[in-house]
């Protein structure tokens, strides 16, 4: 740490939203190996909110923020780039902190983008769910062509690039579900050939991977959804339902099988993985492929952001505007090419 100091959103002590606390501390120092950013934008996530509420366990004061884009600001020991300045968009998952002027993480998963192409907003809200996207479909998934997709709160953060993530690997037949009849049409853009209600579910057939990151009821139904030798991953628990118990004997006897996805623990073990992962969710974004639609608070509304998260009422993704100006670029605009219209659009959809 410096002497310096600088601006974070703290969580002083768990609990509710209105925990939050704009808080000075000192900038961080990359060690060997790292790279500080100085942030523009940070994406607002619902494990952010676990950690407030104290679900995952955290040492206090905490900076929450696992993702970010900006520009960066200096290089740890044996670091050879990007270079100082440049736009960077960074997972900050493994030791947290993106909720601040600056934050240091591992070189591995700072990715480098083209401000000409991409915002830097929607930058900052792609390392985490569209990396996930395809770490879960191809890594733990294990998709082959033509293999029938589900997967469930289609309209969310990582609901919205799982669609289009199953459609670039390959998949046949992709089905989102969301939690109401608003949300159907708002998915649909998401890359899924239907959408339906989770109350619908009994009727949908068979899959033959089906992610589930709502749990409860959600994740027993889901088993049922799932197709002999079809695989499904456990990456979430939105509901807040307790634990489900799923039988061993059932998949034993059923050819079936359940997996586990957690980002922070599969980053902290595989950097370079999540570096490359990361690389291709950023290439598709910039390319168009995946679309991710971010609405925008200032910094000093993360508890506002939360709040909205928690209601389950959001679509796509929100993301904290902590220095704007430093991307060199106010958020996406005209004149910057094609696909940075398209970017543009996505990045200017309305806010809920
Ligand atoms: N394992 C990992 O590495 C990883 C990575 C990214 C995200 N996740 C997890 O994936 C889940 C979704 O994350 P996200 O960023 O996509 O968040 P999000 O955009 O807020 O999506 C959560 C969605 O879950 C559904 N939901 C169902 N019951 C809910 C309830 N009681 N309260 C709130 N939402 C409820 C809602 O969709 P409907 O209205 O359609 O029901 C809601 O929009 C979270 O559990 C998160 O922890 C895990």
């Amino acid at each position: 740490m410096s002497n310096e100091q600088m601006s974070a959103m703290v969580i002083p002590e768990f609990g509710p939203a209105e925990v939050l606390r704009p808080t000075t501390v000192a900038v961080p120092e990359p060690g060997p190996g790292q790279i500080a950013i100085d942030v523009a934008y940070a994406g607002a996530n619902f494990a952010e909110i676990l950690y407030r509420q104290g679900v995952v366990d955290v040492a206090l004061p905490f900076v929450p923020g696992i993702e970010v884009s900006g520009r960066v600001r200096a290089l740890g020991a044996g670091v050879e780039g990007p270079a100082v300045g440049d736009p960077v968009a960074a997972l900050t998952i493994v030791d947290s902190g993106g909720y601040a002027e600056v934050v240091v993480t591992a070189a591995d998963l700072v990715v480098p983008f083209d401000e000409t192409r991409l915002s830097p907003a929607v930058a900052a809200a792609v390392p985490s769910n569209s990396t996930t996207a395809f770490l879960v479909l191809d890594r733990v998934a294990r998709i082959e062509p033509g293999e029938s997709v589900l997967v469930h709160a289609a309209a969310g953060g990582v609901g919205s690039q799982l669609g289009r993530a199953a459609r670039l690997l390959g998949a046949g037949r992709v089905v989102g579900t969301v939690g109401s009849p608003a949300k159907k049409e708002i998915a649909r853009q998401f890359g899924y050939d239907e959408v339906i209600l989770r109350e619908e579910l009994a009727a949908a057939g068979e899959f033959d991977i089906v992610v589930d990151m709502v749990g409860g009821p959600t994740r027993r139904a889901s088993l049922d959804r799932l197709a002999p030798m079809g695989r499904m991953v456990v990456m979430g628990n939105a509901s807040g339902a307790a634990d489900v118990g799923l039988s061993a004997n059932e998949l034993w006897f059923t050819n079936r099988t359940v997996s586990g996805f957690n980002l922070a623990a599969f980053a902290a073990a595989h950097p370079v993985e999540t570096g490359a992962a990361m690389r291709r969710a950023v290439g598709a974004v910039t390319a168009g492929e995946l679309i991710v639609q971010v609405a925008t608070l200032a910094l000093d509304r993360a508890a506002e952001a939360h709040r909205r998260i928690e209601s389950g009422a959001t679509t796509g993704k929100l993301v904290l505007e902590v220095a704007p100006s430093r991307s060199g670029s106010r958020g996406p605009g005209p004149g910057r090419g094609a696909r940075a219209d398209q970017s543009a659009m996505a990045a200017n959809m309305p806010a809920s």
